[in-house]
């Protein structure tokens, strides 16, 4: 994927792995563990209903330190469900060089939310070599699950309202995904024309990008904007760079490309689009005054 076509959200790369039906089926104990930068806001806008206000208030992801994934042999899967509301996880023998740190973020997840059982789960593990001068992710300014017009009252959709944001665990290795910590003006943009997405591109400033530290693991909610890195190597094979997601919703991603799990009762996914193909740049100055400000 290179950045000219990067607007086209399907490009992010799929994966058909056949999973087996036999595997592990654990249930997290919830034990106490310490809560780690227990300040952050993110802990505390957890089970809050979506709401775009908050791009306002940069905050970094909480970083969990450096975790050691040692030798993880396992097919790539794509947003492979492993826990639906009160249920098991149920994870696919395929994927047990993963289980130790399935199950360490299952108990640290079940120690920070109180609503760990009404959750959905499901992981993505990608490891690809990347080409120079592409990107091993999606390359613009984003928020994973941003809640966009499919949550609102006048939409033919299931949700006619924002609900409680998801959040993930995500570890990455060299090199780490690009934060912009800075505030973004976006409650002025029309959610149902209007790609928020496009918006933090044009709003972030260089000097506000960081990287998160390769192999540390960290909690991600919308709020936080991020995007991959452009890959810089001098190897024709490219550059190796794995990418670990596991995201709690509140809401079944319902996307016909997820890995299926045949752990689970069968199931099939509708076919859909992508509603954010269809949003447009929004191309005018921040009408800064509508939030209290005056530009210098
Ligand atoms: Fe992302």
């Amino acid at each position: 994927m290179t950045y000219a076509n990067y607007t086209e959200v399907s490009a992010i790369r799929y994966t058909d792995a056949e999973l087996s039906a036999e595997g592990e089926t654990f249930s997290p104990r919830g034990l106490w563990t310490p809560r780690i930068n227990p300040n952050n806001p993110l802990y505390r806008t957890l089970l809050d209903p979506f709401d775009v206000e908050q791009y306002l208030y940069p905050r970094p992801p909480v970083d969990m330190g450096n975790w050691d994934i040692g030798s993880v042999t396992t097919p790539n899967v794509l947003r492979l469900p492993i826990k639906n509301p009160e249920g098991a996880y149920h994870i696919p023998k395929e994927l047990s060089s993963l289980f130790p740190l399935i199950k360490r973020v299952a108990n640290y997840e079940m120690n920070i939310n109180p609503r760990h059982a009404e959750t959905f789960c499901h992981i993505t593990y990608d490891v690809s070599q990347v080409g120079n001068g592409e990107y091993h992710r999606f390359p613009g300014f984003h928020g994973d699950g941003f809640q966009g017009a499919k949550f609102g009252p006048h939409q033919n959709t299931k949700h006619k309202e924002k609900i409680a944001i998801e959040h993930s665990y995500i570890l990455v290795t060299d090199p780490g995904t690009e934060l912009c910590l800075q505030p973004f003006f976006v409650t002025h943009l029309d959610e149902s024309k209007h790609s928020e997405f496009l918006e933090f591109d044009a709003q972030a400033e260089e000097v506000n990008i960081f990287l998160t530290i390769p192999g540390h693991m960290y909690i991600f909610d919308p709020y936080i904007v991020h995007r991959s890195p452009v890959i810089v190597t001098d190897s024709k094979w490219g550059k190796r760079r794995t990418f670990i997601r596991i995201t709690y919703t509140f809401s079944e991603l319902e996307h016909p490309k997820n890995t299926v799990n045949p752990m689970f009762e069968p199931y099939e996914y509708e076919d859909r689009i992508d509603i954010r193909e269809n949003l447009a740049k929004f191309g005018f100055e921040v009408p800064f005054h509508l939030y209290g400000l005056l530009k210098k």
